[in-house]
């Protein structure tokens, strides 16, 4: 039967509008008891670490805080598993199951996290890695850009639809001004590497679950412990808070100095706005600014 162009056009409009909307899966028509599938998922999961064998170590040589395979036995490191294509539901994501994050799963990634001897390794983990269910939606795995040897590291907290396009983090709006602000202080992505703390996309640019983000965070402090920059920029309260621990509003935390301990020492960080807060309000840039400039200051040794 001949389409009407007219009909194309408005179905065009509408997936437009759904996409503008932030839905970007399908789901069916048919139910699904999530609670089975969970359930039935955490058994195969405890039946499959049973019967596992451990991840291998990369060829490389592990660091010296990574465990060694028999410390990683020991401590019940094994791959996540995946499961069947058939338990997955109506989700789009192509053969993986959602998981129940519990803490199993964040024990998982952090020791997984710890065999990674450099960022390609890292990024290999994160790969091999199905613990973290926005996996199953997000198209690309983003896991950083800029460049590893700088002394600048920024941290913002999980990647949008451009981003998730592209597979690299602040590509949107939010880069373009975070490129605009390197700028003005005589920076480029060749002087910063820039990473988040989800490396994947939250379906709809939703806030990521503090489960989520539990299970991301082994995986951006070996990120951080890998590039081992001189100066720490986390963008916005998400990433602050996740990785300092700290409870305070960013308004509050921003512009102050802080220390970001690590296995191999302290790194001096600072948390800013984060640029799509100042998209939405764009007179705190002023205040921004002076966060730059201190950053400015503290690169060249002031
Ligand atoms: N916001 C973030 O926090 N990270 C990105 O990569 C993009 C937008």
């Amino acid at each position: 039967m001949q389409q009407n162009p007219s009909d194309l056009r408005q179905l065009e409009a509408l997936l437009d509008f759904y996409t503008e909307s932030g839905v970007d899966c399908f789901l069916g028509d048919d139910q699904v008891d999530w609670y089975e599938l969970t359930r039935q998922q955490a058994a195969r999961r405890r039946q499959n670490q049973a019967s596992q064998a451990p991840i291998q170590p990369t060829p490389q040589a592990a660091p010296p805080s990574a465990p060694t395979p028999g410390a990683a036995q020991a401590s019940g490191l094994s791959k996540v598993p995946s499961v069947p294509a058939n338990a997955t539901g109506n989700l789009a994501g192509g053969g993986l199951a959602a998981v129940v994050p519990d803490k199993e799963i964040v024990d998982a990634a952090r020791d997984l996290a710890a065999t990674a001897a450099s960022l390609e390794d890292l990024r290999a983990c994160l790969d091999s890695f199905d613990g973290c269910n926005l996996k199953l939606t997000a198209k690309k795995l983003v896991f950083a850009d800029g460049n590893p040897a700088a002394k600048l590291m920024f941290v913002g907290e999980a990647p949008g639809r451009d981003e998730d396009l592209q597979g690299k983090p602040f590509v949107g709006r939010s880069g373009q001004l975070l490129d605009s602000m390197l700028d003005a202080i005589g920076l480029d992505r060749s002087s910063a590497y820039i990473a988040n703390v989800v490396p994947w996309r939250p379906p709809g640019n939703r806030t990521p679950t503090p489960q989520e983000t539990e299970i991301c965070k082994p995986f951006i402090q070996r990120q951080i412990e890998l590039v081992n920059p001189d100066i720490l920029v986390f963008l916005g309260a998400a990433s602050a808070k996740t990785l300092l621990g700290v409870q305070e509003g960013i308004r509050k935390m921003r512009g102050r100095w802080m220390s970001y301990p690590t296995k191999g020492g302290e790194i001096s960080v600072i948390a800013t706005y984060h640029p799509a807060y100042l998209l939405r309000s764009p007179l705190e840039k002023r205040l921004a600014w002076r966060d730059f400039l201190s950053i400015k200051a503290r690169l060249s040794g002031e």
